[in-house]
């Protein structure tokens, strides 16, 4: 017996935004970033939001991997003007923050009707607009908050607003996108339904991820790495993730290496842990490995042939956006955490 839980409305593509002036509301909090204001994309945000009258609190001072103290902040805010909708404009970050100001209140004040919650992406990496996880830090360790609650209302995904990522967050927040549809395929959790989404999904990066790398404002190439964000986040909301992500939380959290990056410099060698790749490379893992670079049209003939040719695609990719290879390449010095 299986489950798969389908939430938010999504709405996609170019001039998406503009459904926030659609959303009656009194009291609007705006959680954003200084990135977002900085491009004027908070701006537009809010005016579209005032359109219908509501009285809007832009809350821009969330820096990424937000901490405890960050959300302790939220909930003053929250609990100062009680708005009626909540509204995340930012990466994952920004959005994560919004979230668990949401399921705290919710823990605090559970006799408060929950604010309307919408979540709209400007990188394309977590999915967290679909997801049930908020990942939040506790000093260097990363918790992980899961809650059906914190999933928005509303999702926006318009691929203009990712236009000014610059190439490094682009292949850092790409990477994250492969790895959750990779780990979402392996798990014991994934289905049919979560199993479709990861296959088009690693479709889509290795198409169209060097594109937005090299050409930020490729808004076609944008839009495929926007969407293929939020399928990855529907697939692993539902599928769960793997130890590449439980690594690169800790890896992370420690040495405050951004998410995508950590997961990019773990993920080929979860990959060949997972298939028990140097040993008789017939596991669980190992076949849906091969079964996927086989549905990418690579060589597959056997288990471990498909394997090995999802490695090389892997370092291929990570090359072609010059990406650090290893822990070391990142600028870590493991004796000195
Ligand atoms: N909730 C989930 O399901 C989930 C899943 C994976 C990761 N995460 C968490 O999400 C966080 C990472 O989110 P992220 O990878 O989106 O990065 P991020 O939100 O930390 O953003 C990275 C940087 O990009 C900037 N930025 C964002 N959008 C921009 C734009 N359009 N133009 C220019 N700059 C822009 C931000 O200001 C920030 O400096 C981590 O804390 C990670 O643990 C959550
Ligand atoms: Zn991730």
């Amino acid at each position: 017996m299986g489950e798969f839980l389908l939430k938010p409305r999504v709405h996609f593509g170019q001039g998406a935004l503009a459904t926030l002036n659609q959303l009656s509301a009194t009291r609007v909090l705006l959680v954003t970033d200084k990135a977002m204001v900085k491009f004027g994309l908070a701006q537009r945000a809010t005016e579209l939001l005032q359109r219908q009258g509501a009285d809007c609190q832009v809350w821009d001072d969330i820096a990424s991997d937000p901490d405890i103290e960050t959300v302790a902040h939220g909930m003053q805010l929250m609990n100062a003007r009680y708005p009626d909708l909540v509204v995340a404009l930012g990466g994952g970050s920004v959005i994560d923050a919004a979230k668990a100001v949401i399921y705290t209140q919710r823990r605090a004040r559970p006799e408060l009707a929950r604010p309307r919650f919408v979540a709209v992406p400007t990188t394309s990496g977590t999915g967290s607009e679909v997801t049930a996880f908020s990942v939040v830090k506790a000093g260097a360790e990363k918790l992980v908050l899961v809650d059906e609650h914190m999933l928005p209302d509303i999702a926006i995904l318009d691929p203009a607003l990712a236009a000014s990522v610059p190439p490094a967050i682009t292949a850092d927040t790409g990477m994250d996108v492969l790895c959750h549809a990779l780990e979402a395929y392996v798990s014991r959790q994934a289905s049919d339904f979560t199993d479709a989404l990861a296959e088009k999904v690693v479709e889509l990066v290795f198409s169209w991820l060097p594109a937005c790398w090299r050409q930020g404002d490729n808004l076609e190439a944008r839009e495929k790495m926007h969407n293929a964000s939020c399928m990855a986040g529907m697939a692993f909301t539902n599928a769960s993730l793997g130890i590449t992500h439980s690594l690169a939380h800790a890896l992370g959290g420690m040495f405050r290496i951004p998410h995508g990056r950590a997961n990019a410099l773990l993920m080929a060698g979860v990959v060949a842990w997972n298939a028990d790749y140097t040993g008789q490379c017939d596991t669980f893992a190992a076949r849906r490995y091969a079964r996927l670079a086989h549905k990418l049209g690579l060589p597959a003939s056997s288990t471990y042939q498909g394997v090995t040719s999802l490695l090389v695609a892997i370092q291929t990719l990570k090359e072609a956006m010059q990406m650090p290879a290893g822990i070391r390449d990142a600028g870590v010095d493991v004796n000195n955490g």
